[in-house]
């Protein structure tokens, strides 16, 4: 079991085992270029004049300057040089960037300058395996969902209700990076795991000692598939992932080497967030963007982008087909305040992993809000897609007009810059469809929006057969990651961070709704948060998606608390607290967690897997992959 170590004795150990030539080593940019007193007041009175507007008063998304100190200021340059702030950046000199950045991660005290031990410096490397290869029809989590119908239920998890209270921490791994993103797998003793450094990582998960690790360019969130090539092709294993510029990536599993990688868009702001889907030969990858972002800058053409489904060979990475989510691309419309020209339609991202119907031959996806006035009927919709062709059957459009872009929630600014006339609340479908057979023979397709709503929809027509509404609903409300489904049950998290304007009292917690005809079975609402990190971004969300094994539901919170429900009532049979305690890593450095929020847990061979520490938007960042097991042991 891994030692836990007081906050006070990591402190007081920081100060005595840090090398002075680490901190020298580590943090030259952000200590040495901060520090330096014209540079430190140039970073500041830049960060004042281009990015304070936003991030002194933050709003919807926007992190707030905190949220900004919290990040590397590697991690910083990266958003604004090629990522989503490029837009805010532009005309600023390199070096006055690495000025902001070293302004925003100059941090006043000692203790909190401490840079974390590096990963690859200490990592525990595992000694040569006993086998050169992976059995993939043994103990596995696949994917986002597991299963091609995205169910996130393990039927034999090796786990049976009455050990879950004994769960403990068996070892920590330690990301080198500023928050976890995503959701770890595992296939036959292995684990995979992106990070937002870009790194990717394979474990071997009882240990937690580490197989490999490779370094992409961009943040890697989307949950891992793995599969074997033809034997035209090498016949080896590889492991499919995608990146946050929108590119994917096959790499051997074993090994971590690069065997093909592919740009799938090449609008500037593309991204992919949603695990690719893999059936057959075949990658269906979900294609989003952080546009609604650089929408903020009147000077940015606005808006571009359409979401997308591509389908890939696995073998090689060429595209198969690919079916944008509006059908037309954007063309002129208007001209904003400043004289820029506006495009639209635009948007209907997709941030879903794509559920498969093996049956009917087609995948689902949910689609995220429109960018523009321009009307389309494709945002906030679900789709039904041919999987051998790209063809589209079905859209039912659940919300029609949601135009919504940044920061238009501030007053008097609908209608200004890039926003949309009438700004829409936000209501994109960020959770996988779930396609439920029930024990009659029944199938309905599950669907969980930001709105709160829930809804059963007919998977051959695409028409409303249920809907119920378990939350109150906002931009970062309702069913914000994924849902879980047992055969007659489906387990809802429900985020509602807060209340939105108009709307209802918020109603954060797990709510168990039965899949034949929508009736609630039993909800759970998550009580009054208590964080170990004191009061600020401290919620109650239950954002992450939520995980199902025989008996049992496992639902993170952004508390940091991740709890196992009895799945018959709800009633909680098992409470972690992930940030209560700073570990020694299994990999060098410490692991301190922080919210669980979007992956969600993962069960396999009597293990549970989960990161902590996501710190978008609400959320309080972290470092901490942890792997529970039944007393530790
Ligand atoms: C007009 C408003 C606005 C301005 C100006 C702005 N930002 Fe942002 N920034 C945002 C929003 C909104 C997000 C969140 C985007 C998202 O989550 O999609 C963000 C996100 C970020 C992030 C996190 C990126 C990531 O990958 O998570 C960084 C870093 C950042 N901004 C830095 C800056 C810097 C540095 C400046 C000044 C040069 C700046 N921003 C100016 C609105 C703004």
């Amino acid at each position: 079991m891994p030692r836990p170590i007081s906050h006070r004795r990591l402190l007081a150990s920081l100060w005595c085992l840090l090398p002075v030539l680490l901190m020298l080593v580590a943090a030259p940019s952000a200590l040495a270029q901060g520090r330096e007193p014209g540079g430190f007041r140039l970073g500041e009175a830049l960060y004042q004049r281009h990015c304070a507007v936003c991030h002194d008063d933050p709003k919807d998304r926007t992190p707030g300057r905190a949220g900004l100190s919290r990040l590397r200021a590697s991690e910083i340059l990266s958003a604004t040089t090629d990522g989503m702030m490029r837009g805010q950046a532009q005309g600023l000199t390199p070096q006055q960037l690495q000025a902001i950045a070293s302004f925003l991660t100059a941090k006043p005290s000692p203790d909190t300058n401490a840079p974390k031990l590096s990963a690859a410096s200490m990592g525990a490397r595992c000694g040569t395996p006993a086998t050169t290869t992976i059995d993939l029809d043994r103990a596995a989590w696949r994917g986002w969902g597991n299963d091609l119908r995205n169910t996130r239920h393990q039927a034999a998890p090796g786990l049976k209700p009455e050990d879950v209270p004994r769960l403990k921490p068996r070892w920590v791994y330690a990301f080198d990076a500023s928050m976890t993103v995503g959701q770890p797998v595992v296939f036959d003793g292995r684990l995979f795991v992106g990070s937002q450094s870009g790194e990717v990582i394979s474990l071997d998960a009882k240990s937690g000692c580490t197989h490999w690790t490779r370094r992409f360019p961009a943040p890697v969130r989307t949950a891992i598939s793995l599969a074997r090539l033809p034997e035209a092709h090498g016949g080896r294993i590889a492991a499919f992932f995608g990146d946050d510029r929108g590119w994917v990536h096959a790499v051997d599993a074993m090994s971590g080497d690069v065997l093909w990688s592919r740009k799938l868009d090449e609008h500037v702001a593309a991204r992919i967030t949603g695990a690719p889907a893999l059936h057959e030969g075949r990658l269906y990858v979900p294609v989003s963007s952080g546009e609604e972002g650089w929408a903020q800058q009147p000077s940015y053409t606005c808006c571009t982008f359409r979401g997308s489904v591509v389908a890939l060979d696995i073998a090689t990475g060429q595209t198969v087909w690919r079916t944008y989510t509006l059908d037309v691309p954007a063309s002129p419309y208007r001209r904003n305040r400043i004289g820029t020209q506006q495009f639209g339609p635009a948007g209907a991202a997709v941030w879903v992993s794509p559920t498969i119907d093996t049956k009917r031959g087609q995948l689902y996806i949910g689609t995220g809000n429109s960018y523009t006035d321009v009307e389309e009927g494709r945002s906030d919709a679900i789709l039904a897609i041919e999987l051998a062709s790209g063809r589209l059957r079905w859209v039912n459009q659940i919300t029609p007009g949601d135009n919504y872009v940044m920061p238009c929630t501030r007053p008097g600014l609908a209608g200004t810059g890039n926003c949309p006339q009438a700004l829409g609340p936000d209501f994109d479908f960020g959770s996988s469809p779930i396609l439920s057979s029930l024990p009659d023979g029944r199938e309905l397709l599950l669907v969980g929006q930001k709105s709160g709503y829930l809804y059963a929809l007919d998977p051959d027509s695409g028409q409303r057969v249920w809907e119920i509404a378990v939350g109150a609903g906002s931009a970062l409300g309702g069913i914000q990651w994924g849902m879980a489904a047992d055969a007659d049950t489906l387990y809802v998290p429900v985020a509602d961070p807060y209340r939105r304007a108009g709307g209802p009292p918020p109603q954060p917690g797990v709510y168990a709704v039965k899949i034949a005809d929508g009736r609630l079975r039993w909800s759970w609402p998550a009580p009054a948060p208590v964080c170990a990190w004191g009061t600020r971004r401290c919620l109650a969300s239950n954002s992450a998606a939520t995980t199902v094994i025989p008996g049992v539901v496992f639902a993170g919170a952004a508390d940091g608390h991740l709890r196992a429900h009895r799945s018959s009532d709800g009633q909680v049979i098992w409470d972690f607290d992930t940030a209560a305690e700073v570990y020694a890593a299994v990999n060098g450095g410490h692991a301190t967690g922080g919210s669980i929020d979007n992956g969600g847990p993962i069960v396999v061979d009597g293990m549970v897997f989960v990161n902590s520490g996501y710190g978008r938007q609400l959320a309080r960042a972290g470092n901490a992959l942890f792997a529970f097991s039944v007393d530790g042991k």
